[in-house]
């Protein structure tokens, strides 16, 4: 725990709007989506809801709380340390696709800035993590970093060096 005591600290030092550069503590939540439930670009999101504006969640790292999103970030680099340490003891992953996928319907800081130009690389990303929930490996694995890296590039640079540090080398 105390690796996330020093990104938190390093995290407020270093805070850069929605863009921090390092991660604060985990967020337990939200729950997978069922199946059939829809999440799309197109979906209207429901005012209110944790992380929604007005309704930031409370963050020790971010003194005006936390977007939807940006806890849902948090939520896939936890799930990504935990499957590739699943991975490396040879035990069974969690599905990360049934979490993940709420990227396409959830609030951002700004929420102008969820259109189709991220929509399409959100799908890429998700497509790298149903890959990687289907067949486990390393290969998988640093394809989904790919994919974190790909849209960061475009979309908000803060956290590269740290999903850069994310690679199974
Ligand atoms: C399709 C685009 C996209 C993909 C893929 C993506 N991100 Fe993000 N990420 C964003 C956006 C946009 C934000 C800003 C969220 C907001 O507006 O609140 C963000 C925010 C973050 C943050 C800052 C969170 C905070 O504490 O404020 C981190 C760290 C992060 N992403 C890491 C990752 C990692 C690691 C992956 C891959 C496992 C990933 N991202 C995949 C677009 C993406």
């Amino acid at each position: 725990m105390n690796r996330y005591r020093s990104f938190a600290v390093l995290a407020l030092l270093s805070w850069l709007a929605a863009c921090a550069e390092t991660p604060a503590a985990p967020a337990p939540w939200p729950e997978p989506l069922a199946a059939d439930a829809d999440c799309t670009l197109d979906s209207t999101l429901v005012p209110g809801v944790p992380g929604s504006p007005g309704h930031l969640i409370r963050s020790s790292r971010n003194p005006n709380g936390d977007s939807e999103l940006s806890a849902l970030m948090r939520r896939f680099i936890d799930d990504l340390y935990a499957a590739r340490a699943a991975v490396e003891a040879g035990k069974p992953v969690t599905p990360m696709y049934p979490t993940h996928r709420r990227m396409r319907c959830s609030w951002f800081t700004k929420p102008e800035e969820r259109d189709a130009l991220y929509d399409g690389m959100a799908q890429g990303y998700l497509a790298s993590v149903q890959a990687f929930d289907a067949t486990p490996s390393q290969d998988t694995y640093n394809a989904i970093i790919n994919g974190c890296a790909a849209c960061h590039s475009v979309k908000c640079g803060g956290p590269l060096d740290y999903i850069d540090g994310m690679r199974w080398r």
